[in-house]
């Protein structure tokens, strides 16, 4: 990356924000024009650790200045926890499972949406209804119903102006953009197969505490239950996969693969997966993913072309083409992903990635229940075709339950077992 461009683009950027372009103007926001950036987080945990930093980050190379209006959580520590990190008074905390829908009156012009997937597609559609610009953090649902919805929720965003981030950050890091600008060019022909991997370690599990509901365990311990999270070949692994979507400019038609679980004790989550993605024309790319302390950490993705191959957002051997020159001011991709999204909003050009979040999130369904079952599943099946099980299949536990206190905790450590009788789940 040539430094002085990203430099120039830099300086350009802020002083378009001097000049006052990207001051607020419409919207939520209303009122005098003004350089603070009215933002609210609903989630105070490990990620809103990350994006709530980026986002002061990203307005001040804006030429703006990030005010929280609120901090939502389901429970008051986590979301005090975070007031008081980043200097918000804890008056701005909003506090329980109805949080999403008092932020959606608060005045915030941007929402960061950093729950668990489950939560996605029904926080989604209110925020949007509300008219907030939104960014929902991957993957954004757990079944395909939930994909849908955010498809859905993500037309009606187009349709009132409202800018849409998912927080797959390699679609804004510079490697991964200027290798699928030269993918898209030729410069490693077409594309005939490949591999995407997260192989890497439990991240973290919560142990059951006195006094907590079921509720609040499956909340709090939200990333081993696969109702909750999709499994973490969809939590996860979906950044990989999401990809190989973008370099082949299509989604899988089919997944058929295996996975099961060894030595995780808690939830009822796999521990590693293997799936044959079909992209059709004879393409294949092989995902796999593994939470396994111990063993060999491969995260990335490879694909072989006609006339080259690529190492995700690394090394590419192939022949020259010209891209254009991206407009990046920042080369960790978890704060140009912000960037991106304030400027697309601000000056009504508004980014949307609702869609492709989406069908990355549903590929990984896909491959969940090909894993889970050992059949062979469509794309088309979880998306379009409403005669397929798939189609309106939904998990035991649902966004609602929570608001309604009915929720049913599934058999912990009990996982699906593939094959004849695949509703046969197994106590590990
Ligand atoms: N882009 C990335 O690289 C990246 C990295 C980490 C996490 N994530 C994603 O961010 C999301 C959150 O992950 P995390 O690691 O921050 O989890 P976390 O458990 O640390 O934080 C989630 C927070 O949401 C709160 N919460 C749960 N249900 C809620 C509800 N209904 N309403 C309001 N608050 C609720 C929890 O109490 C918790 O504080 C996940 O979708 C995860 O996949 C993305």
């Amino acid at each position: 990356m040539d430094f002085t461009r990203r430099k120039f683009v830099q300086t350009a950027a802020t002083s378009i924000a001097a000049a006052g372009t990207l001051l607020s103007t419409t919207g939520a926001t209303t009122g005098p024009k003004s350089k603070k950036v009215k933002v609210a987080t609903i989630g105070c945990g490990g990620r809103s650790n990350r994006d709530i930093p980026n986002f002061i980050k990203a307005c001040e190379m804006l030429g703006l200045e990030a005010e929280f209006v609120a901090l939502a959580d389901a429970f008051e520590d986590k979301a005090f926890e975070q007031a008081d990190k980043y200097g918000v008074s804890r008056d701005r905390c909003i506090v329980g499972w109805d949080s999403y829908q008092k932020v959606a009156e608060s005045d915030a012009e941007f929402v960061m949406l950093i729950t668990p997937p489950i939560f996605r597609p029904q926080h989604l559609d209110t925020l949007v209804e509300a008219g907030k610009h939104v960014l929902m953090q991957k993957p954004v649902a757990v079944d395909a119903p939930g994909c849908r919805r955010v498809i859905a929720a993500g037309e009606r965003a187009k349709k009132k102006g409202l800018a849409i981030l998912a927080g797959t950050q390699r679609r804004h890091t510079i490697g991964y953009m200027e290798n699928a600008a030269k993918i898209e060019n030729g410069a490693i022909g077409e594309i005939l197969g490949g591999t995407v991997s997260w192989n890497g370690t439990v991240p973290w599990i919560w142990e059951r505490q006195k006094g907590w509901s079921d509720a609040d365990y499956l909340a709090r311990n939200w990333l081993n239950w696969a109702e909750m999270s999709g499994d973490h070949l969809g939590e996860q692994h979906v950044h990989n996969i999401d990809v190989a979507n973008w370099y082949l400019g299509r989604t899988p038609q089919s997944a058929i693969g295996f996975g099961g679980r060894a030595r995780r004790e808690s939830g009822n989550n796999y521990d590693f997966f293997s799936l044959d993605l079909d992209y059709g024309d004879g393409v294949h790319i092989h995902s796999q993913c593994r939470q396994m302390s111990g063993t060999y950490p491969r995260v990335g993705e490879f694909f072989r072309g006609t006339k080259g191959e690529v190492q995700g957002g690394g090394k590419l051997k192939g022949v020259d083409v010209s891209i254009p020159e991206f407009d990046i001011m920042d080369k960790d991709g978890n704060v140009q992903e912000l960037i991106t999204w304030i400027k697309s909003a601000r000056i009504g050009n508004p980014i949307n990635e609702a869609r492709q979040i989406a069908e990355s999130t549903a590929v990984a369904i896909m491959g969940r229940y090909a894993a889970y079952t050992g059949r062979f599943v469509r794309f088309r099946d979880l998306m379009d075709n409403p005669e397929s099980e798939w189609y309106d299949f939904k998990v035991s536990v649902q966004a609602e339950d929570f608001e309604k206190g009915s929720i049913v905790l599934p058999e912990e450590n009990i996982v699906p077992v593939p094959g004849d009788g695949a509703e046969i789940r197994r106590r590990t």
